[in-house]
C-alpha cells in the first residue's frame, strides 16, 4: 500500500502519507528489493543526494556553468527581448522549423562553430545523444561504449535496438580487441567524462574507430565552450573535427541553458528529422531559450580569458588537492572527483564540505557504479582567489577525518603502482 510505503521510506517530518490510490504488489515489492534497504542502511532514513542547503557565502562547486555565463547582460536582455516580442511563435514539434527560423539559425551557428556542415538542436543533451543514436544505429550496427559513456548514450543504443559492446574506460587497445570480435559500428566516447574529469585519448580513439571502418561520436558536453579556439570543443582542439562523425552535447553545461545539440552531415537531414524521435515527438525550444542560446554563443566564443582563468583554476586545485593526498588521478579537467567509495562514506564527506560552506554534489549509482560514490566538484571561471584558498583550507581541515588516502581507489592505485613496480 502507498501509505505503508511512504511511511516505510519516507521520513515522516517531511512527508505526509499518500492518500492517493494503492500501487501494486509488484512494484512494491521491487520498491523493498531494490531501494529500501538502501534508504534504510545506507542512507539512515535521507534521501542520499541532498545535504544542507546553501547559503549565500558558501562556494558553490556543484553546477556546470564553466566560463560563468548565467546573468550576462547580453544573454538576459536578448531573453527579454525575445519575451517582450515574439507574438507569432507556434509551440510545436522542432520537425516542423524551418525557413529563416531563430531555431535553425541556432543550429547553423552552432555547427559553423564547432567546424560542422549541420546541426540539430533539441530539449536536452540526453535527447540529444538519444535521438542521433536512434538514428544512426539499429539492430545489425553494434555500438561500443567506454563504460564510463553517460547514460544518455547508452540509453540512445538502447532505444536503436543496438546491440551495446562496453569497453575499459579509455582503453583504445581493448576498444580495438572488442572490434575484432563484433565488427564495425559507432564508437562512443565522452570527451571529457562527467563523474571523473578525465579526458578521452581521441586520436587514439579515432585511429582505432578507422582502422575498423567504424562511424565515431563524440559528447562534447564537458568541452564546448571550455576546449579548443574560441570553444569550439576537444574535436576543434585537436584537429580532429574532420574525421569525427558526429559530435553531441548539452547546452545545459557552459551554456547555462536548457537544450541539446548533435551534428550530422548537411545531407542526412531529412532521414534525422524523420527517425530522431526526440525531434520529431516533442516540442521545441521555445524563443526565449533560442535568442538566450544564441547569444550564449557569442559570449562564450569571446570568452578566451574565462577559459584561462578555468584552466588556472582546475590546475592549481588539482594540485594542492593531490599534495593533501586526496586520489584525484583519475581526471585532469574542471570535473574533480573525491571518490570516498561507499555511499555512506561520501555522505559523511559531503556533510563534513557543507558543514564548512563548500558544496559539491554526491554522486553515486546509478550515476556512478555501485561502491564507487563520490562527491563531484566543478570548478568555473568566476572562483575567486579566496574562494579558491578557502577550498583548500576546508579540504586540509576535512582530511584527517574522512582520511582519503584509505579510501578504495588510493588503495586500488598504490596496489597497482605496486603491482608495476
Ligand atoms: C556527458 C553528458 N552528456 C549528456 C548529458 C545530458 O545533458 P542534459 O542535462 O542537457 O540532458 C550530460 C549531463 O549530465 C552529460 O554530462
Amino acid at each position: 500500500m502507498q501509505t505503508e510505503f511512504l511511511e516505510h521510506v519516507a521520513s515522516p517530518a517531511v512527508t505526509k502519507p499518500s492518500t492517493g490510490p494503492r500501487i501494486s504488489g509488484h512494484l512494491r515489492q521491487r520498491i523493498d528489493r531494490e531501494f529500501t534497504p538502501r534508504w534504510d542502511k545506507q542512507w539512515g532514513g535521507k534521501f542520499v543526494l541532498h545535504g544542507k542547503t546553501a547559503g549565500s557565502d558558501a562556494v558553490r562547486l556543484d553546477g556546470n556553468d564553466y566560463l560563468s555565463v548565467t546573468g550576462h547582460p547580453d544573454i538576459v536582455s536578448a531573453q527579454v527581448a525575445a519575451l517582450r516580442h515574439d507574438r507569432e511563435f507556434v509551440i510545436q514539434s522542432g520537425v516542423f522549423v524551418h525557413g529563416e527560423h531563430p531555431a535553425r539559425s541556432l543550429e547553423k551557428s552552432l555547427a559553423q562553430w564547432v567546424g560542422k556542415e549541420d546541426g540539430f538542436v533539441c530539449q536536452s543533451g540526453y535527447a540529444a545523444n538519444v535521438g542521433l543514436l536512434q538514428a544512426i544505429a539499429d539492430a545489425q550496427t553494434p555500438v561500443y561504449l567506454d563504460t564510463l559513456a553517460h547514460t544518455s548514450l547508452w540509453e540512445g543504443a538502447h532505444a536503436a535496438r543496438a546491440p551495446a559492446h562496453p569497453f575499459r574506460h579509455n582503453d583504445p587497445v581493448h576498444l580495438d580487441r572488442v572490434l575484432a570480435r563484433h565488427g564495425p559500428g559507432v564508437v562512443v566516447v565522452d570527451s571529457v567524462y562527467s563523474t571523473t574529469g578525465a579526458l578521452c585519448p581521441l586520436r587514439d580513439m579515432v585511429e582505432v574507430a578507422e582502422r575498423h571502418g567504424c562511424m565515431i561520436l563524440v559528447d562534447e558536453s564537458h568541452s564546448l565552450g571550455t576546449h579548443g579556439p574560441a570553444g569550439a570543443g576537444l574535436c576543434a582542439e585537436l584537429g580532429l573535427t574532420d574525421r569525427v562523425h558526429f559530435i553531441t552535447a548539452s547546452l545545459a553545461k557552459a551554456f547555462a541553458g536548457r537544450g541539446g545539440f548533435f551534428t550530422a552531415p548537411a545531407d542526412l537531414r531529412y532521414y534525422i528529422l524523420s527517425s530522431s524521435y526526440p525531434n520529431i515527438f516533442s516540442s521545441c525550444l521555445l524563443p526565449y531559450e533560442i535568442a538566450g542560446l544564441d547569444a550564449t554563443l557569442a559570449v562564450i566564443r569571446g570568452h578566451d580569458e574565462q577559459r584561462r582563468r578555468l584552466c588556472a583554476h582546475t590546475q592549481r586545485l588539482r594540485t594542492s588537492l593531490s599534495d593533501m593526498g586526496y586520489p584525484i588521478h583519475q581526471g585532469t579537467e574542471q570535473i574533480i572527483s573525491l571518490e570516498a567509495g561507499t555511499e555512506p562514506d561520501t555522505m559523511v564527506l559531503r556533510d563534513h564540505l557543507e558543514e564548512r560552506g563548500v558544496f559539491g554534489a554526491v554522486f553515486c549509482a546509478p550515476a556512478t557504479s555501485r561502491n564507487r560514490a563520490m562527491v563531484r566538484l566543478t570548478l568555473n571561471a568566476a572562483l575567486t582567489e579566496a574562494e579558491l584558498s578557502h577550498v583548500e583550507a576546508v579540504a586540509r581541515e576535512v582530511a584527517p577525518l574522512v582520511r582519503p588516502w584509505d579510501w578504495p581507489i588510493a588503495r586500488r592505485a598504490r596496489g597497482s603502482e605496486a603491482a608495476g613496480a
